[in-house]
């Protein structure tokens, strides 16, 4: 079964926003594949997502009941993807210890549309900065899991 994981800095508000997305795309699909999210960052370890982050997922189909939790150097042997939400997240995973380059990648880079392939940190926005994330994460999330899909087809 494939494994994917996500990641940003505090684990509360983008990575657990895309984790929601993606169990329900995979859901939607029928398809098994085992999914997580984590942050760079130790301040939220073990609290629920933002609420803010939390609303637009129930707005939008996708409920979120992760705890944050920090990455772990065994993270890069368990998952197959892990997907970063900015270019901070991606320097400091690439030197994270046991760090498995050939496994990460930027989320925005599966969705060929995106430039741009940074997810903005909504924490110090709005709400409409966490539709926004939302929006973003959607359509590389569908990119992805198709991704994943073809590459795992017997
Ligand atoms: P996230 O957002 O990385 O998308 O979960 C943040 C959450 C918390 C903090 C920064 C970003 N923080 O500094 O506590």
């Amino acid at each position: 079964m494939p494994a994917v994981l996500f990641v940003c800095l505090g684990n509360i508000c983008r990575s657990p926003i895309a984790e929601g997305i993606f169990r329900k795309l995979t859901a939607e699909a029928g398809a098994d594949i085992h999914i997580d999210s984590a942050g760079t960052g130790h301040w939220h370890i073990g609290e629920p997502s933002d609420p803010r982050a939390r609303r637009v997922g129930e707005a939008n189909g996708c409920p979120m009941n992760h705890r944050a939790r920090q990455l772990t150097s065994a993270d890069f042997a368990r998952f197959d993807y892990v997907l970063v939400m900015d270019s901070a997240n991606m320097r400091d995973v690439l030197a994270w210890p046991g760090s498995r380059k050939e496994k990460v990648s930027y989320l925005l880079q599966w969705d060929e549309e995106n430039d741009d392939l940074e997810v903005p940190d909504p924490y110090y926005g709005e709400l409409g900065d966490f539709d926004m994330v939302f929006d973003l994460c959607y359509s590389a999330c569908a990119k992805l899991l198709e991704a994943i899909q073809n590459s795992h087809l017997d």
